[in-house]
């Protein structure tokens, strides 16, 4: 059990490497047990849910060897298993992409019901709708998800809403069933495309991804390839938005601006300078940011998880900004810390409103998420004094090294553990 703690008020100033996509490189693992020869995995980001899936792999008897820092071999060991560990795979969310991979490749596959934030209900019902239509059975027992079939043969899906866990699940399934599958309604988000582009490297058929239609048809067998996970537009706007609420003046590398239309759209409307070049976006912060409101969407709109990283920078903007987060029920816990740092944010079920206040002030505040940790990271940088954040584990799973990259940022802050916690007076 660890904190943060940030000395608030310092300008992040520098340039900012991004690194590759938690929420593809965790599909992109699962989808290496889908082939018998070697893959090999770059660009993956140095955080807990990349190591959780990697244990998961390992345990169901693949051979994971890493060769540099973002760099991993994947291959098939002697003897794949369809159990996967459900100690291991009830920490994260993403262990569910297994059930589309290992149905596929073995026929049959058990996995515990899946773990992540606690944000909502987060149903799978649109996960088992697609492997029924593809002729799997599915049963819930002993808290995991057991599906088995005789025979994967393609199918026509139809989601019922737009769902990125669904898609790329159902698309791994679908990706060695037998004939094509057609999914309708697909989620359109990028990590869907990267996903759907590593089946392909490895010799699959998928098509249309990016698109709300997608078709897959499956193959036997797939071979090797050397794939490169897309840049994180999560952690580049949860960086974006640090600069701008820190009144910074920062530039991310290795981004992809298009994935993050919706944020530097918003950045822009509250007054910050962005300047955009074909993998750099530079946000230099207006003093005065101005109030604006934030609608969570399916990609290509404002992303949901960025809603409390903007929700940290426009409670100092001047004015009133409106929050509607149409993706989750309960995913405004940061906004009571937030107000515990002096924030004025009202939540009301799935909206919010925050008056804009002059500035934040230090205190001990507790990240009961991943992204609400982020806010509060964020709030911590801009404000005066002391912040002491709890809850690191839940930054762990999808920010890398976040505290030396802020400090290389300028940023006065540090990480420690429980046990030598300073007593606060
Ligand atoms: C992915 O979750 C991400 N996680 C989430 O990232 C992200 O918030 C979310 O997509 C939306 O962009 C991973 O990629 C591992 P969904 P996922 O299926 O796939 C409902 C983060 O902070 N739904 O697109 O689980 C669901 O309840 C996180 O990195 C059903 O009702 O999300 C939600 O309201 C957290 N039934 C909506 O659809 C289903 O069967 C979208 O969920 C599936 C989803």
């Amino acid at each position: 059990m660890e904190r943060i703690i940030i000395e608030g008020g310092i300008p992040l100033k520098g340039t900012l490497r991004v690194n590759g996509a938690k929420n593809s490189a965790v599909a992109l693992l699962a989808a290496a047990a889908l082939t018998d020869e070697e893959v090999v995995l770059d660009n993956l980001p140095e955080i807990v849910d990349v190591f959780v899936m990697i244990d998961i792999l390992k345990a169901i008897g693949m051979k994971v060897t890493r060769r540099g820092k973002f760099e991993w071999h994947i291959a098939a060991g002697d003897h794949l298993n369809y159990q996967t560990p459900s100690d291991i795979a009830v920490k994260l969310r993403a262990s569910y992409y297994f059930l589309g991979s290992l149905l596929a490749k073995k026929g049959k596959v058990n996995v515990a019901l899946p773990g992540g934030c606690q944000i909502g209900a987060r149903p799978i019902d649109q996960h088992l709708k697609g492997f029924t239509a593809l002729n799997a059975t599915h049963l819930l027992e002993d808290d995991q998800v057991k599906l088995n079939t005789e025979h994967l043969k393609g199918g026509h899906v139809f989601f019922d809403m737009s769902t990125v866990g669904a898609t790329i699940n159902v698309m791994l399934a679908a990706s060695m069933a037998e004939g094509t599958t057609i999914m309708e309604n697909a989620a359109l988000e990028p990590e869907v495309i990267d996903v759907a582009n590593f089946i392909n490297a490895m010799g699959g058929s998928v098509r249309g991804a990016g698109t709300e239609t997608i078709r897959v048809t499956g193959v036997k067998r797939f071979g090797s390839c050397v794939y490169s996970c897309i840049p994180d537009r999560i952690e580049a706007g949860t960086f974006m938005f640090a600069a701008a609420a820190s009144g910074g003046d920062v530039t991310l590398s290795n981004v992809i601006p298009e994935h993050l239309d919706a944020v530097v759209a918003k950045l822009r409307e509250s007054g910050q300078e962005i300047d955009v070049t074909l993998d750099t976006i530079r946000v230099k912060a207006n003093p005065n940011p101005q109030a604006v409101n934030i609608k969570t969407l399916p990609h290509p709109g404002f992303p949901t998880d960025l809603q409390a990283p903007a929700m940290a920078f426009l409670a100092l903007a001047q004015g009133e900004s409106q929050f509607h987060e149409t993706i989750y029920e309960s995913r405004f816990g940061h906004a009571e810390e937030l107000n515990r740092m002096g924030a004025n944010i009202t939540v009301n079920g799935q909206r919010a409103v925050a008056q804009g206040v002059e500035g934040y002030v230090g205190a001990e505040v507790t990240a009961t998420n991943l992204r609400a940790g982020a806010s509060l990271v964020i709030a911590g940088l801009a404000a005066q004094g002391t912040t002491y954040v709890a809850g690191v584990e839940h930054i762990d799973r999808g920010y890398d090294r976040i505290v030396d990259r802020l400090q290389s940022l300028g940023a006065k802050i540090r990480r420690e553990s429980r046990p030598n916690w300073p007593k606060i007076v």
